[in-house]
């Protein structure tokens, strides 16, 4: 069994096989407490009171934010937005970045794998500013060719938005040289790193991202907590997102203006508590290691194409090599539809997910409507993978197929 399994109390509370940790992580118990002790002990709106419980709210909340900051190495804590999830951070970065920054006859340069919530915001933008919205199209592996990238990314283009980490390719994307190309026009790159911060050392400065978002319930933290990482001097130029309470520094009948960083981008009442676990979930993760996390999710992923590969019907999609996936392998099975799939796993108590994942315009590019998807995270094991695979082999037969 796997050493952390025990860490985390739903798998005693309700033992089940989760390979679903793309779509929530599983919390281990210091974060539950973490959330718990910060209302047992803190609980007080943070930095308004002028006494000692809101004090401590406001301290745990900038305690998580250095935290944050630590993890992505940012290199101020004002850098660090906290937002309630990517979607929230990726629509902070459109509407106030750019719609504010991008120009009719610029281009906007994303990819047809994005999550909805990586492409809606942009067609948007580009909707409203007159700009042009280009999408990169992947090889079969998930990666770009180096003509695709020369073709498409021109001196025209402003703004790439790209996800570090497919969602359901699990490939991971060129960020860093793609930062290269955007900022020699003096354009900037917004990364999606909801699939990407949980699993892998990400580095906005050796990356050169402009904009990172993630959320917080992908690395098991509680839910409702995201982060928007900008640098400085873009965060300083933007305009606020939300206007409201906590945002200001001085208001009056005919205007306002806005409080420093991070404030400015955190308007009304924020998440104290989940920041706090935020905090606690980071600690946890940097427990593990992400060496550690990277060789538990590549070798169980190795075991599932091992096994995957003596069944014909089955097909996976993206890389052939495992170790390009970051533990999410999303296939069909012929004949099968993605929902029989999770619901006959279901029945064994194996949890996956099934659909489109939030990625419809990638699911037709591929030319299928659905696939399943199995995603791997550090409290997986092989025990985990065996209970799946034995599911996985049992399904053509209870669907009438003669193999
Ligand atoms: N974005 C999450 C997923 O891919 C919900 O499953």
């Amino acid at each position: 069994m796997n050493q952390y399994k025990k860490d985390f109390p739903v798998f005693e509370n309700k033992p089940c096989v989760y390979l679903d940790s793309a779509a929530t992580a599983q919390r281990p118990g210091s974060v539950i407490e973490a959330e718990k002790y910060f209302y047992e002990n803190m609980n007080a709106n943070p930095l308004r009171g002028l006494y000692e419980l809101s004090m401590a709210a406001t301290d745990a909340y900038a305690e998580a934010r250095t935290c944050v900051k630590d993890l992505i190495n940012a290199s101020e804590d004002a850098e660090v937005i906290f937002t309630r999830n990517t979607t929230e951070s990726l629509n902070l970065a459109a509407y106030s970045y750019g719609l504010n920054f991008v120009h009719e006859g610029d281009e906007i340069v994303t990819t047809v794998m994005e999550h909805h919530s990586n492409m809606l915001p942009w067609q948007m933008v580009a909707e409203r500013t007159g700009a042009k919205l280009i999408y990169l199209e992947p090889e079969a592996d998930g990666s770009f060719s180096k003509e695709e990238l020369d073709s498409k990314i021109t001196d025209r283009c402003r703004l790439i938005a790209i996800a570090q980490v497919s969602n359901v390719l699990g490939c991971v994307n060129p960020v860093k040289e793609l930062a290269k190309r955007v900022h020699k026009n003096g354009g900037i790159i917004v990364v999606d790193g909801a699939q990407s911060v949980p699993h892998m050392k990400v580095d906005v400065r050796d990356l050169d991202a402009d904009f990172l978002a993630f959320s917080g319930h992908k690395l098991m933290a509680p839910f409702g907590i995201g982060v928007l990482y900008g640098k400085r001097e873009l965060l300083e130029k933007m305009p606020p997102f939300l206007t409201g309470g906590e945002m200001i520094e001085y208001v009056r009948l005919d205007g306002a203006t806005w409080a420093e960083l991070p404030h400015k981008f955190e308007a009304g009442t924020v998440n104290p508590a989940g920041a706090y676990g935020l905090k606690a979930a980071i600690e946890y993760l940097q427990g593990v290691g992400f060496d550690h996390i990277r060789e538990t999710e590549d070798s169980l992923t190795k075991k599932i194409f091992g096994e995957f590969s003596k069944l014909p019907y089955i097909h996976i999609y993206g890389s052939p090599d495992p170790l390009q996936h970051t533990g999410i392998v999303s296939f069909t099975i012929d004949g099968v539809h993605p929902h029989d799939i999770a619901s006959i796993l279901d029945a064994d108590k194996v949890d996956i997910r099934a659909g489109h994942h939030c990625a419809q315009p990638l699911m037709d590019y591929l030319r299928v409507g659905n696939t399943a998807r199995a995603s791997l995270y550090l409290y997986n094991d092989e025990e985990d993978v065996d209970s799946f695979l034995a599911s996985i082999k049992k399904i053509r037969k209870i669907m009438g197929f003669q193999d």
